[in-house]
């Protein structure tokens, strides 16, 4: 099976940061160091109410890391304005409530589907690779292709949630490989931890994670580098032992 990209997402460095509004974590240096421990890539979502990730990070992560950078994003104008200036690798359009703690869903792909095609359409004219984050089901895979999205990021929350339900596995597998099977490279994350990784890092179709929130609390108890490391091994384990 084809090696699977670890995307790092950064934001909760950020998060830290802006407890004290000052200068320390810095979610840059939190990017690099991630890069030296075999991320394959780095995810920061400029939030509109900016919580966390600022302008000023998602201007010195694109120009400073050596992978490559997904920005993730609200399909809005301002968003799209600040990615067509960026041009980041990849851009992930995600929903977006400010009352929300984390990305609670998946876009409403199916009722959003004006704005969504117009947002995908300025990003392919930039050469940027356009992701959606969509619940992992058949009708939100085959909006998001109809729509020209060149990627899907499957949101995992569920699975993550239910730990002792096969469904939410059951769906994922089956939304990898029918947007595998209509073209669309196939992401999955949120809520991934090294426990509950292993399987969705099995799912064949599935080349690349974006994981945070886990990767960054383990950081606290063994750095940064150990915590990528285990997270890589977890995952390198699950796609050979299948
Ligand atoms: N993918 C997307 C689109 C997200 O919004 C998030 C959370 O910001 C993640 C992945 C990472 O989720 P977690 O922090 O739970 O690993």
């Amino acid at each position: 099976m084809p090696r699977q990209r670890l995307y790092i997402n950064i934001d909760h460095v950020a998060t830290l940061r802006q407890a004290r509004r000052g200068a320390e974590p810095d979610p840059f240096d939190a990017a690099r160091l991630c890069e030296r421990a075999g991320a394959d890539g780095i995810t920061a979502h400029l939030r509109e109410d900016r919580r966390h990730i600022q302008d000023a990070d998602v201007e010195r992560i694109r120009a400073g890391i050596t992978t490559v950078f997904n920005l993730e994003m609200a399909c809005t104008d301002e968003m799209l304005a600040i990615a067509e200036r960026l041009r980041p690798h990849q851009a992930t359009l995600v929903p977006e409530k400010r009352e929300e703690i984390t990305t609670e869903g998946g876009l409403d792909v199916r009722h959003d589907q004006k704005r969504l095609a117009a947002g995908i359409a300025r990003l392919n004219a930039a050469g940027i690779r356009s992701s959606l984050f969509i619940d992992p089901d058949e009708a939100s895979v085959r909006a998001a292709h109809a729509l020209g999205a060149r990627a899907i990021e499957l949101h995992t929350g569920t699975y993550a949630n239910r730990a002792n339900d096969p469904a939410p596995l059951r769906a994922l597998e089956r939304a990898a490989e029918l947007g595998a099977s209509l073209g669309l490279a196939v992401h999955a994350g949120h809520g991934l931890t090294v426990r509950n990784v292993g399987p969705v890092a099995a799912i064949p179709a599935c080349e690349e994670l974006n994981i945070g929130h886990s990767i960054v609390s383990r950081a606290v108890f063994v750095g940064l580098v150990e915590a990528v490391a285990e997270m890589r091994r977890a995952m390198d384990a699950a796609r050979q032992s299948s």
